[in-house]
């Protein structure tokens, strides 16, 4: 559990740039603000409100808040790993805002909080790392009062494009055994990160209780020319420090040469060529 709590918050601040130059770091942080800002901006927030941000990992929707109303609200940090919270507490403590933060060491399916406590539950990118949405969605609920909102942002991932989408079946060795494994593997019903759409995430907010459910599901096609180097690493990065990389996906199926020469097709396929990558996202407002 230490390693994991420790390796969240290396993966929050090192890991997920790791594969980028300094312009594409840049370009991601500018995102992150934006959709920090799409959040809060969805949750009308308002002084003397009590605001959590849950899975809140280096803090980006919790600061947020703190920006907007300095002291005119009371904004718990919570996260399931103290390592998390710990590196929190040290910006805070470094810009003097101490005082009406909170910070929870909590998972979300266990939210220790008394019912009826909060006006706002927010979360970015947190439900794809819960399997069980409908049960972490009953807790919001639970503590959110009447009236109150739970807002988020979520990837989509399970509708992303796929490597057997951007491949022609005759320039990869083994193209319908990689296809089937990746299908198999974006599919399956047992991983948090995929297991979901909007449509499912809908129907588990109303059963959880909330009356008033709105997803605003947004696809992105970014077309761009990935380098051999930046294609590895799709392959090699961790998606989440507790998540195996797709070769090690890949890997559940077949041998290491097998996955190798696989890897170096798609490199010599796509390296230097313009392609078009999509996402699914979903912006999420639910009342209590
Ligand atoms: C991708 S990070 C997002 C962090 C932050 N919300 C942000 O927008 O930068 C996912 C966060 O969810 C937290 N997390 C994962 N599973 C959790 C759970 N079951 N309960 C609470 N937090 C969890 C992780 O510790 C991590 O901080």
């Amino acid at each position: 559990m230490n390693n994991i709590c420790k390796n969240w918050s290396t993966w929050l601040k090192k890991t997920r740039f790791s594969y980028m130059n300094d312009t594409q770091i840049q370009q991601t942080l500018n995102w992150l603000l934006l959709i920090r800002d799409k959040v809060l901006d969805l949750a009308e927030l308002k002084d003397n409100q009590k605001i959590a941000d849950f899975g809140c990992g280096t803090g980006l929707l919790a600061f947020g808040v703190l920006e907007r109303f300095e002291d005119k609200v009371e904004i718990i940090f919570s996260d399931k790993f103290q390592d998390c919270l710990d590196e929190c507490k040290k910006i805070l403590t470094n810009s003097n805002t101490l005082n009406n933060a909170k910070f929870l060491q909590s998972d979300v399916l266990d939210i220790k909080l008394e019912n009826n406590y909060l006006d706002r539950a927010l979360t970015r990118s947190v439900l794809v790392h819960v399997k069980d949405k409908l049960s972490a969605f009953s807790e919001f609920h639970r503590v959110l009062k009447e009236g109150g909102y739970y807002c988020a942002f979520e990837p989509i991932i399970s509708q992303n494009t796929r490597y057997y989408e951007l491949l022609l079946p005759d320039k990869v060795s083994d193209y319908f055994e990689f296809k089937k494994a990746e299908k198999e593997f974006m599919e399956n019903p047992d991983d948090p990160l995929v297991n979901f759409s909007a449509e499912s995430l809908d129907n588990d907010l109303s059963q959880a209780g909330f009356s008033d459910v709105k997803i605003n599901v947004e696809l992105t096609a970014s077309k761009y020319s990935a380098t051999k180097e930046a294609i590895l690493n799709w392959f090699i990065s961790p998606p989440a420090p507790d998540q195996k990389t797709m070769k090690e996906r890949f890997l559940d199926y077949f041998e290491e040469k097998k996955v190798d020469n696989f890897i170096s097709e798609v490199q010599n396929a796509l390296s230097d060529k313009e392609i078009i990558v999509k996402a699914n996202t979903a912006l999420i407002k639910a009342i209590k």
